[in-house]
């Protein structure tokens, strides 16, 4: 029993729990810090994000080999479609899902959300996952928004949370967000994958340790944290 969670480096995570496999914004093929491939990663479900090429990434190939359920918006649910795949299940920002494993949520994030191609990808969100009895937030790309408190206060066991900058919330504002959300444990994410993004994550978990309650576990392209 547990939720296991590796990081994959960047935004992308693969959630265990009972021996279904979640993946998250699977970007692996010209990703730097992927410490694996889009031809040998498990998956029973994918879930995308928003529309970026460091999001969507190898979700169509991956899909596609393993046969996973892709969850997205409805208008990424769209675009897969005319990709070619057929298992796919649409959701909406606020909506959530009972699946056989637990459940998921679509929460906002501010954040863009084009797809590679320049297709219109909806609005981007983050997922709320309750599984086993675990509450996970991944925060997926976003600036910090005071909404986030909202989120909190489902009680979040592990917040996943970007703190590159530049393109999605840094250090700082990342700090703030866990002061808001008060998790008890955090995966720092969206970092070091590009110079654009080099953060300290050692550095950045000694501050959010000594101001708030939280722990912080950054991991190495992956490792794994269980819960
Ligand atoms: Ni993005
Ligand atoms: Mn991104």
């Amino acid at each position: 029993m547990g939720v296991k969670v590796t990081w994959y480096s960047h935004a992308c995570v693969l959630i265990e729990v009972d021996g279904t496999r979640l993946l998250v914004d699977p970007f692996l093929t010209g990703n730097p810090l992927a410490p694996v491939t889009a031809d040998q990663v498990a998956a029973d479900f994918v879930f995308v994000s928003h529309g970026h090429g460091d999001h969507v990434g190898d979700t169509v190939k991956i899909a596609q080999r393993t046969g996973a359920t892709v969850v997205s918006n409805f208008e990424i649910y769209n675009w897969l479609a005319a990709q070619g795949l057929t298992k796919l299940h649409p959701q909406h920002i606020g909506g959530g899902f009972d699946y056989p494993w637990g459940r998921a949520k679509l929460t906002i994030a501010h954040h863009g959300s084009a797809l590679p191609d320049g297709s219109y990808g909806g609005n981007p969100c983050g997922f709320l996952f309750h599984a086993a009895g675990k509450k996970i937030y991944h925060a997926c790309d976003t600036g910090l928004f005071y909404d986030m408190k909202l989120i909190g206060e489902e009680g979040i066991d592990l917040a996943i949370l970007p703190i590159g900058d530049n393109f999605t919330m840094g250090p700082d504002d990342a700090l703030r967000a866990v002061k808001l959300i008060e998790p008890a444990l955090v995966l720092p994410i969206h970092y070091n994958t590009f110079d654009l993004i080099k953060q300290d994550a050692i550095a950045w978990k000694a501050r959010v340790e000594r101001e708030t309650p939280a722990h912080v576990m950054p991991l190495k392209p992956g490792e794994s944290l269980t819960l």
